[in-house]
Parts: C-alpha cells; sequence; structure tokens
C-alpha cells in the first residue's frame, strides 16, 4: 500500500515517470554525456551514486578508468548488471559497498536526482563517506536539486520543453496526465522532497567539510534545478 512505502521501495519496480521508451532513452543519454563530460582524466576512478538505470553508462566508462554504479534498488541493480555484464570497466553496487570502497580512492563521484529522496540525516551520513572517500583533489558533484521556489508545474514544463526537442511531445502530455492519477504524485504528496535554498546546500556542503559553488548548467533537461561542486575543503 502506497501510505507504507517510502521512496527507496518506490524505486525498486517499474516506475511512471518516462513517459516513454525514448524519453528514457534521451534521458539516460543526456545524463550520461553531461556526467562524461565532467571526468576529470581518462584515469579517473567514478562513483554515480543514486545511478537509476543508467542506460548509457558506457558513455561515461568511455571517459575514465573505472565507473563505480550504485543504487539502493535490488531491481535497478539486477538490470545494471544484465546490461553491464561485459563492460570490464563497471561494477554495479549497493549503498553499503560504497562504505568499503578505500578512503581517498575517488576522483569524482556524481549524485544526479536523488538528493530530494533523502531525509536531511541520510543526505549529511552520505555527505561524511563521499568526503572520506573522496581523494584530496576530487569533486563530488550533486547536481538536479530542487529548490524551494520549483514547483511540479515548473517540472512539467521543463519535461514538455525536452519533450518537444526530443520528438516525444504527446506521450509526454499523455504522461504528465497519467502522473496526476499515479503512486508517485501521491507518496510525493505523503512523503515529499527534501527542496533546498543554494545558500542552504552551501551551508550544508561546508560544515560537512567541503568547499563548494553552484555550477551552471544543472546537468540533464531542467534548468530550474541546481547542481553544485565541491571539493574536500
Ligand atoms: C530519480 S532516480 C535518479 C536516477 C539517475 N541518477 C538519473 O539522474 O536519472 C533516483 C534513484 O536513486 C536510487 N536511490 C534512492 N535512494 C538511494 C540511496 N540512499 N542510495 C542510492 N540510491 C538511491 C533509486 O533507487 C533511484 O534509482
Amino acid at each position: 500500500m502506497v501510505a507504507a512505502m517510502d521512496w527507496r521501495e518506490y524505486w525498486n519496480r517499474d516506475t511512471p515517470i518516462y513517459v516513454s521508451d525514448r524519453h528514457k532513452l534521451l534521458h539516460y543519454w543526456l545524463i550520461a554525456n553531461d556526467i562524461a563530460a565532467i571526468v576529470p582524466s581518462p584515469d579517473a576512478v567514478v562513483l554515480d551514486h543514486g545511478c537509476g538505470e543508467a542506460l548509457s553508462a558506457q558513455r561515461i566508462a568511455a571517459r575514465c578508468a573505472y565507473l563505480y554504479l550504485c543504487d539502493a534498488a535490488p531491481l535497478v541493480r539486477e538490470r545494471l548488471e544484465q546490461r553491464f555484464r561485459n563492460e570490464p570497466r563497471i561494477s554495479v553496487i549497493a549503498p553499503e559497498d560504497v562504505e568499503d570502497l578505500s578512503d581517498q580512492s575517488l576522483d569524482l563521484i556524481v549524485v544526479n536526482s536523488l538528493v530530494q529522496y533523502l531525509t536531511l540525516e541520510e543526505l549529511r551520513h552520505l555527505l561524511q563517506t563521499w568526503r572520506a572517500k573522496l581523494k584530496p583533489e576530487g569533486r563530488l558533484v550533486l547536481a538536479d536539486v530542487i529548490p524551494p521556489d520549483v514547483s511540479p508545474l515548473t517540472d512539467a514544463k521543463a519535461l514538455l520543453s525536452f519533450a518537444w526537442k526530443g520528438g516525444f511531445a504527446v506521450q509526454a502530455g499523455l504522461g504528465l496526465v497519467r502522473t496526476i492519477f499515479s503512486d508517485y504524485r501521491k507518496i510525493r504528496g505523503e512523503l515529499g522532497l527534501a527542496q533546498y535554498e543554494e545558500s542552504e546546500m552551501i551551508e550544508l556542503l561546508t560544515s560537512m567539510g567541503f568547499s563548494a559553488e553552484r555550477r551552471r548548467p544543472n546537468l540533464g533537461h531542467n534548468q530550474a534545478r541546481m547542481t553544485f561542486m565541491a571539493r574536500p575543503a
């Protein structure tokens, strides 16, 4: 039953957030390209935390030495393992496994569109872990963070604009109507999404031992949301 569900359970199944296969494909293609563009060097070891189905992760792997794909949902991990079983430079891991990575071993940690599903306590815990796992010159990129003034309507407009350019506008319109009646809307109403002011996020990152700044553009298609670039201070 939806009322008893939390966000982690919600993601452990096929969700209606992608309005069509083309939407999902283009979404992951765009995210992978945006992440590939910030990989600092071909020797980099990269973690994509909360990666989702990461359909185009091989594009990131092609730009770095090693890529860890981490997702909390067992179903998502099974699919990733299947998809990347022949990619020697990609490992699929659970959030608990991140704790076991060597300290100061990662050059880049990307966290796209995850923060809104975490409590402040969970986010603090993860920031502590990420801080420990980053090399001194490594970078944490927290992206798609939702500011308080961004409404579901703004998200809908961003999706329609992405859909128009991507050739799936009709499906996007229908998908938005479906969303109104979906579990996502109900669970969002019950659990809410964590939203942060730019200054709040910078303060949080600073208090957790990072030096941080806003980075424009945001990763992905929705420029009403924010990306932060942080380094161990
Ligand atoms: C909105 S999706 C984002 C997927 C991908 N990063 C993207 O940008 O498309 C959120 C993903 O985070 C995963 N997730 C939720 N809580 C998590 C946690 N604490 N640690 C790792 N993954 C988590 C979910 O299973 C889901 O696949």
